[in-house]
């Protein structure tokens, strides 16, 4: 078998060999044909990925390229994790819209429109290349409309991954004084705007709202992905459980203010860090047995990824929360919308679960971030400027046409050379 990953140069990629070797067993004998435009770090994380697997000895085997074509040959499974026009984009998708009072946010925010307009032609591209019958495993964000653009525009097949609904069920867990691996939330939504009304603990229902009215509101805490004193607060508002991302929704006001305050992007802030990374990745790559850092991914993003490829590949039929076709698993959104909901996955792909209604408080808003959505994914495969504006115009943050040009006009001269289909 071969898996093809490109962007397997990204500071994700050691989390990514961890998961190969976790699950080493089930997929013995296969080539990891890894891909990146970026030679350097492509040469680093492919000598970190031979010297794991044999250091482990795993039955894995390694190749690098940094053309697509022999990459994508003959592999059962791509899986996509590159970031188009690297953190240098994603700080002017960051910074762009916050000149306009908007908070930026790179998959949520006005960003994430910008960053679908460079993620969706490359995955076209991969699409295309790749063989028909691939699964395209997916964490390029903006990761839903990445999902969309692809299902509907080509007819390859690809699923949508964010391992953001085991952080944030981790989070409430500890919130909630419960313990995470015996806790099952039935998140549903869009990806970034997630909503669990119903838990289990040891597959019991647990009451939400009266567990919500005694929670007390923890002070500071906050980390670049996740505000547990937020989110209690606005649990307890809500009454049910909100993903991470609902701050921006909720808190919009106040976040530009602290992003202003704190004068630097969440990019430059990566950005900073990146040198030292890579040298010790290096260095660790040169170690008979490494353990390179988990600073990026280091929790269970490259577990999450390679049990998707594994519980398809093996017809496991594994619960896993994706993003695919919603097909009636949301009753609020459209059958043919790209949801994030709890599925089966095994050989013939997802299966979403019956998830119903959205909860009322939240339904408006999520059919608002759809509909950006559609309109984003169609802006970034036709290249149509006013697509694009209209998708600014439906997107929740921004709440004026002038700001909305702004932010678009700016984006498109600040991106040229990555949007070729404008
Ligand atoms: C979370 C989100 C991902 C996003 C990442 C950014 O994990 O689910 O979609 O890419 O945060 O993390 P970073 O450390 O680059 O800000
Ligand atoms: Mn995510």
């Amino acid at each position: 078998m071969k898996i093809a990953v490109i962007g397997a140069g990204s500071g994700y990629m050691p989390g990514v060999v961890r998961g190969l070797l976790y699950r080493a067993a089930d997929l013995s004998g296969t080539e990891i044909a890894c891909h990146d435009i970026d030679a350097a770090h492509l040469d680093v994380m492919t000598r970190l990925a031979a010297r794991m697997f044999a250091a482990r000895g795993a039955d894995l085997t390694v190749t690098a390229h940094t053309d697509l074509k022999p990459a994508l040959d003959g592999a059962s499974y791509v899986f996509t994790t590159f970031r188009p026009g690297g953190l240098a984009a994603r700080h002017l998708d960051e910074s762009i819209p916050l000149r306009h009072g908007v908070v930026g946010q790179e998959t949520a925010g006005p960003g994430g429109l910008l960053m679908a307009l460079r993620s969706v032609p490359v995955l076209l591209e991969v699409a295309a290349l790749a063989p028909p019958d691939a699964w395209i495993v997916n964490y390029t964000n903006p990761t839903n409309i990445v999902a969309d653009a692809v299902a509907r525009h080509t007819g390859a097949r690809i699923i949508g991954l964010c391992d953001q609904s085991v952080g944030d069920t981790e989070m409430w867990a500890d919130l909630l004084g419960l313990p995470a691996a015996r806790l099952e939330a039935d998140w549903t939504g869009l990806n970034h705007a997630t909503w669990a009304t119903r838990v289990r603990l040891d597959g019991t229902p647990l009451d939400l709202p009266a567990l919500l009215d005694d929670l007390a509101v923890p002070g500071g805490g906050a980390t670049p992905w996740r505000d547990p004193s937020r989110m209690a607060e606005l649990a307890k508002a809500l009454g049910f459980l909100p993903n991470s991302y609902a701050k921006y929704y909720f808190f919009h006001d106040e976040v530009v203010a602290e992003l202003r305050e704190k004068g630097t992007t969440r990019a430059q802030d990566v950005r900073a860090m990146l040198p030292a990374y890579y040298a010790g990745v290096a260095a660790e790559a040169e170690r008979a047995d490494p353990d390179p850092s988990r600073e990026r991914g280091g929790g269970e993003h490259g577990e999450f990824a390679v049990d998707v490829i594994c519980a398809l590949h093996r017809d496991e039929g594994r619960r896993v929360i994706v993003n695919t076709r919603n097909g009636g698993a949301v009753a609020s959104l459209p059958g043919d919308a790209v949801v994030e909901v709890p599925a089966i996955v095994g050989r013939a792909g997802p299966v979403p679960l019956t998830m119903g209604e959205l909860p009322a408080p939240v339904r408006g808003l999520t059919q608002a971030i759809h509909a950006y959505e559609r309109l984003a994914a169609d802006a970034a495969v036709t290249g149509s400027r006013r697509l694009a504006l209209q998708a600014l115009l439906a997107h929740p943050f921004v709440r004026s046409k002038h700001t909305a040009e702004s932010i678009l006009d700016e984006g498109l001269a600040a991106h040229r050379r990555h949007l070729p289909q404008f």
